[in-house]
């Protein structure tokens, strides 16, 4: 049997055990999808959204690119966007980054990938925006864990000055943006404390944010 019969057995293997769990699942999920939340992250194989948080197909709408970026001139995310505030009416978009991530590695270590460095770039920026805290963080690892956790601080900015987002607070809609950074060590996700839910608050939680990772950083 070759790899994608093996696939493919898995597959029917799954539809199988839902359909015997819900007999109803897929017929009425057909009908339409009405997920609560969009899901921003990295495109590892090992952050894998619906596993991490329990949820079944249907339940979040999921965008993941390589280091979890988001970028203003990037049609495809900003249609993701849109499609999931505007037309799914989603009440909480996550952005969602991960320790060990090897983007963010290959940034720090300035290692050179091919055309995947000039998309790294964005990560590069937030870590030139930082640079500062950097000197301060004796081991590579942890230099590593602080540019994860400051890159999703500062998408999570990214998210929240769209315009798609910015027209949406405006006009009343109830929507939240988390920051959030999920460890592969222990399969938790940690709240960075970046949550914004309205026009204006955008730079008191980014403050916040930063003072409370340079708190855990003093308590290292
Ligand atoms: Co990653």
């Amino acid at each position: 049997m070759d790899e994608l019969d093996e696939l493919l057995e898995r597959n029917r293997h799954w539809a199988e055990s839902v359909k015997l769990g819900d007999p109803e699942f897929f017929r009425q999920l057909s009908q339409q999808q009405n997920p609560r939340y969009l899901w921003i992250g990295c495109s590892d194989s090992r952050v894998p959204a619906n596993q991490i948080l329990g949820l079944r197909p249907g339940e979040i709408f999921v965008h993941r690119n390589v280091a979890n970026v988001v970028v203003h001139a990037d049609l495809n995310c900003l249609s993701v966007l849109q499609f999931a505030i505007d037309v799914l009416k989603v009440e909480h978009i996550m952005l969602v980054g991960h320790y060990g991530c090897g983007g963010v590695r290959a940034v720090l270590d300035g290692a050179r990938l091919g055309l995947v460095d000039n998309w790294l770039r964005h990560v590069g920026d937030v870590l030139q925006k930082h640079r500062d805290v950097f000197g301060g963080i004796d081991t590579a690892s942890m230099q590593h864990a602080r540019l994860c956790e400051l890159n999703v601080i500062e998408q999570v900015v990214n998210i929240c000055q769209t315009t798609i987002v910015q027209d949406a607070w405006e006009r009343g809609q109830k929507l939240a943006v988390h920051g959030l950074v999920y460890s592969l060590f222990d399969g938790r996700l940690r709240d960075l404390g970046i949550t914004t839910t309205q026009h204006g608050a955008l730079a008191d939680s980014y403050a916040r944010a930063l003072a409370r990772l340079g708190a855990a950083r003093g308590a290292d």
